[in-house]
């Protein structure tokens, strides 16, 4: 739907206020996902070709993952496997719900596919998401493909008493998705970021994994060295997002946490609060605004990053590469940087939901022709 969407869809959204475009868009999905027919219509249409992966003991169809902040109210949880996505993180959700900063809040800069948003973590709150979670559950519209969720801070809640908001969440929704990202990158919710500090996210981890223990009696395992797991693993996988303003030290000291927490991987990278150069007048105007920034002036520095993490683990962390992914050569960069799976967020909005085959299929040619049968070959090549 590449041409089609550019020339036909893409001009009706981009009239109206991002904010408003992207409420339309998922209001549709919403009302798809209820249907069984519409989404054997999605499917038909953007489902992906194959290309398996497994990652911290889950097995994913495809690479391509929608990333965190596109759907924080779970209202489309089953179109996103039918619009070829090989898995989803929905939220970011936090214990309280909350409404985010005043509109407007998020804006497109055309002419550098690029977005900057500060929603401020606009969400039902945890309670709500685990109920909407368990109705999809329970009216049998679960995807097949792996969920995850993206767990934030609620801003009234202090930094000294962050690890028992991440806590609460935890404890209500780990039954509910099948992996979980902690979220202390979001450059919107005022000193979010400074609990990438080693000792505040140590604090937090700690409590989301005491609960995580809890959940049943199977002593902990080696989630990303037990070599080719073939089921789910009895505990979530527990996922860190960091930001792509963070010094190579202080992503080493973060680093520092993944054998005492069991963290099962990174997802790198979250928005960011640089701006770059531009001569664009009405992308100076975007870049103004505050917030974080994402699409393809992000792809460069998020590859960085995914490539130090790889080097630094020596390939045994997988990494979840995310920031400016618009083709499959954006793709491959970071799959041969160490990304084992990627997610997307800018470049849906700007190519419109045929992005994820179109990629999807241009990794399995990009395969074809270096002769390897499985992505993980491919993976950190570079290095
Ligand atoms: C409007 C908007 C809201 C976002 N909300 C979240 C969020 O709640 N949690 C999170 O971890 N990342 C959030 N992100 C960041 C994306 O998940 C992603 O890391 C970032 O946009 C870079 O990827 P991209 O260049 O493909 O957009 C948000 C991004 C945008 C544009």
């Amino acid at each position: 739907m590449g041409w089609p969407y550019r020339k036909l869809v893409r001009p009706l959204l981009f009239q109206q206020d991002a904010e408003h475009a992207h409420n339309f868009a998922l209001k549709q999905l919403a009302r798809a996902s209820r249907s069984k027919f519409a989404c054997g219509v999605i499917g038909k249409f953007f489902s992906a070709p194959e290309l398996p992966v497994e990652v911290f003991g889950l097995k994913f169809s495809n690479p391509i993952g929608l990333a965190a902040g596109m759907d924080k109210h779970a209202a489309a949880v089953p179109a996103w496997e039918k619009l070829g996505f090989g898995f989803s993180e929905l939220g970011g959700v936090t214990w309280h719900a909350q409404s985010g900063n005043p509109a407007p809040r998020m804006f497109r800069a055309v002419a550098e596919d690029a977005i900057v948003n500060r929603m401020g973590f606009n969400n039902p709150g945890t309670e709500a998401l685990a109920q909407k979670l368990a109705e999809w559950k329970k009216i049998g519209r679960w995807p097949d493909h792996p969920v995850g969720i993206n767990l934030g801070k609620s801003k009234i809640t202090p930094l000294a008493e962050a690890a028992e908001d991440y806590a609460n969440s935890f404890r209500v929704l780990r039954d509910l998705a099948d992996f979980f990202v902690v979220n202390v990158s979001s450059p919107n919710t005022p000193d979010l970021r400074q609990l990438q500090d080693k000792a505040a996210l140590d604090e937090i981890l700690a409590a989301i994994q005491e609960i995580n223990r809890g959940r049943d009696g199977v002593p902990p395992s080696q989630i990303f060295d037990s070599g080719t797991p073939t089921r789910r693993p009895s505990r979530p996988p527990i996922l860190v997002k960091v930001a792509p303003d963070l010094s190579f030290e202080a992503l080493d000291e973060i680093l520092g946490l993944v054998a005492p927490r069991n963290i099962a991987g990174i997802v790198a990278t979250n928005t960011t609060i640089s701006r770059p150069q531009t001569n664009d007048i009405s992308a100076q105007k975007i870049y103004s605004e505050a917030g974080g920034l994402s699409g393809r002036p992000l792809r460069a520095r998020s590859t960085e990053m995914i490539r130090h993490l790889h080097q630094q683990t020596r390939g045994k962390l997988p990494i979840i590469g995310v920031g400016g992914i618009f083709d499959a050569d954006d793709a491959w960069e970071k799959i041969i940087a160490g990304a084992s799976l990627l997610q997307i967020y800018t470049g849906l909005v700007y190519e419109g939901p045929g992005i994820t085959k179109k990629i999807v299929a241009g990794l399995v040619q990009r395969l074809e022709i270096a002769g390897m049968k499985h992505l993980h070959e491919a993976v950190g090549l570079a290095n």
